[in-house]
Parts: structure tokens; C-alpha cells; sequence
């Protein structure tokens, strides 16, 4: 059975049981509201380490002034049945006192600057900044040996990355491919927020991502052009774009030239909800 902790001083004695044992620890953050996206993350972690923890924290620091935290969906009861399932060993559920002993403003914050202000970060002034802090300190709280990230949310992922680099935290990352329904529509915590007539109408992210990915294999190179199959897709369904963009991988600046290695960026609202995909091209499997 899954363990469930809040306790920092219980969590900090089991993972040093297993460490003294010589047992490696996994661990998955999360904001809970379980899909298969994470459970394929759960899944890797075990295949990586003979331990896993993961984390439910809804995290506010990571949340603008008008954006869904007091509404985001919270499922504890379904996330450690998920969790256990899974066959995840420990639950981690710190209180926000825990996490934030001095409150949330006054507590210490961690930036990682030049890759978070672009894309997703210029459109959530300070989003990364509460991901990075949060992401700090539960490694310091967990020490894991590996961590385990999607790369649906893939400047987060690329942001933390250079986080452990530049701190020289001593956790080795995994970034995973992302979970679709059949029908293309990554998996996220957020559909719920969508009705059955806005449901389908997401469907042209993953719509515009499939159109760029074939042309892409016809031999297209040009990034505006491959971007551009994605925004018109997006453009007829989606009510507002905040950004759709063919960038390098590894920098996330957006291409000029023709490139063999793509990665297009892509979030949009749909009414009240904000979605985000993307998909490497010359990397991806078609979604
Ligand atoms: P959350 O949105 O709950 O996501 C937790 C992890 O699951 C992230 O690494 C995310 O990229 C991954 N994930 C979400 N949807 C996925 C999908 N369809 N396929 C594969 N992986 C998917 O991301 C966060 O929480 C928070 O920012 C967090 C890192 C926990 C910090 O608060």
C-alpha cells in the first residue's frame, strides 16, 4: 500500500531508510487531478529507481492573480488510489506552511533567468519563477535521485533542467514524450474545465500539429510555414492565441532559417480555459 506523508521529519526518515539501503528514489511532482499523462511518468520513474515518491502540491506561487488556482480540480482521494495503482510507494503531501514557512511572498524564490521570459513566460508574468522555487525545494525536501517531467509543458521542463545544471543539484532528470487521448487532444489537468462543444473544438491544436508533422515528413523545412499550418488550424476554433511558434529545442529562440530539429509551441484559449501543446518535429512521433 502507498504511503501517504505530510510530515517533512516522516518523509525525510523513509527516504533515508531507502538511501542507507541502498535503494535509488524516483520522484514525479505534481499538481494532483491524476491523468494517464502522469501515470506514464510514475511508470518510468519505477522503471528508473527502485523507490517512488511523488508529490500532490497545487502550488500558488506558480499561479497569476487571475488565473485558476482557486478552481483548479482537486481529487486527493482518486490521485492516491491512481498513485498506489501505479505502484508509486510514497505520497508526499506537504501543507502550504510547509512548503512556505515564511508565507509565500516573504519565503526565498528561485529564478532561472533568459529562458523563462520568453513563450509561455512572457504570456505568466512570474509562472516559472514559482516553478522553480517550488521545484527546489521539494528535491530538497524528497532528494531524489532522479525526477521525472513531461515534456507537454515543455519549457518547464527545459527551465528546470537548467535549474539542476547551474545549481549543481544532485538529481539526474527525465523528460517524458506526452500523453494524447485517441483522438490527439493531450492530456491535461484542465480539460475538465472544457464542455463537449469546446472539447471538440481543441482537437485543432492537435489537428494543426498533425498537418505540420506530414508536411514536415514531405520534406518542409521553413518555419514559418509549418508554424503557420498550426495557427491556421487553431485560429478557425480557438477564441484567442497567446503564442504559436517554430523554435530551436534546445534554446526555445525562435528559427529564422529552415532546421531539420523543430519544436512548435503552442497555447491558446478557449473561453475560460488556456491550453497548451507542442510537438518536436525531426523527434515526435505524430500525435
Ligand atoms: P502538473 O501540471 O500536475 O504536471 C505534473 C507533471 O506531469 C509535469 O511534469 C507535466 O509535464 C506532466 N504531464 C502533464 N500532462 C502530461 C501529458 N499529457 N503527458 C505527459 N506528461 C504530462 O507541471 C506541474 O504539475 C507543476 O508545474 C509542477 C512541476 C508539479 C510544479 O508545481
Amino acid at each position: 500500500m502507498i504511503r501517504v506523508v505530510s510530515d517533512l521529519a516522516e518523509l525525510r526518515a523513509q527516504v533515508g531508510q531507502w538511501k542507507r539501503d541502498g535503494l535509488r528514489v524516483g520522484f514525479v511532482p505534481t499538481m494532483g487531478n491524476l491523468h494517464a499523462g502522469h501515470f506514464s511518468l510514475i511508470d518510468i520513474a519505477r522503471r528508473n529507481a527502485d523507490r517512488v515518491v511523488a508529490s500532490v502540491f497545487v502550488n500558488p506561487t506558480q499561479f497569476g492573480p487571475n488565473e485558476d488556482f482557486a478552481r483548479y480540480p482537486r481529487t486527493p482521494d482518486a490521485d492516491a488510489h491512481g498513485l498506489d495503482a501505479a505502484g508509486c510507494d510514497l505520497l508526499w503531501l506537504p501543507s502550504v506552511d510547509t512548503m512556505y514557512p515564511h508565507g509565500a511572498q516573504a519565503s526565498v524564490q528561485v529564478r532561472v533567468p533568459g529562458i523563462t521570459e520568453i513563450l509561455e513566460g512572457a504570456h505568466r508574468p512570474g509562472h516559472f519563477d514559482g516553478v522553480a522555487t517550488v521545484v527546489t525545494r521539494l528535491f530538497n525536501q524528497v532528494q531524489p535521485d532522479i525526477a521525472v517531467f513531461g515534456r507537454k509543458d515543455y519549457q518547464q521542463y527545459k527551465t528546470l533542467d537548467r535549474l539542476v545544471r547551474d545549481l549543481n543539484l544532485p538529481v539526474e532528470l527525465i523528460g517524458m514524450p506526452t500523453v494524447r487521448e485517441s483522438d490527439g487532444l493531450a492530456l491535461s489537468s484542465r480539460n475538465r474545465y472544457l464542455d463537449p462543444e469546446r472539447r471538440l473544438r481543441a482537437l485543432a491544436i492537435a489537428k494543426g500539429l498533425r498537418a505540420a508533422h506530414d508536411a514536415f515528413v514531405a520534406g518542409e523545412r521553413a518555419p514559418s510555414r509549418l508554424s503557420g499550418l498550426v495557427r491556421s488550424s487553431v485560429a478557425a476554433e480557438f477564441d484567442r492565441i497567446d503564442y504559436i511558434e517554430a523554435v530551436d529545442p534546445e534554446t526555445l529562440e525562435p528559427l529564422g532559417e529552415a532546421s531539420d530539429q523543430q519544436l512548435i509551441l503552442v497555447a491558446a484559449h478557449l473561453g475560460p480555459t488556456r491550453l497548451i501543446d507542442n510537438l518536436w518535429l525531426g523527434h515526435d512521433v505524430r500525435p
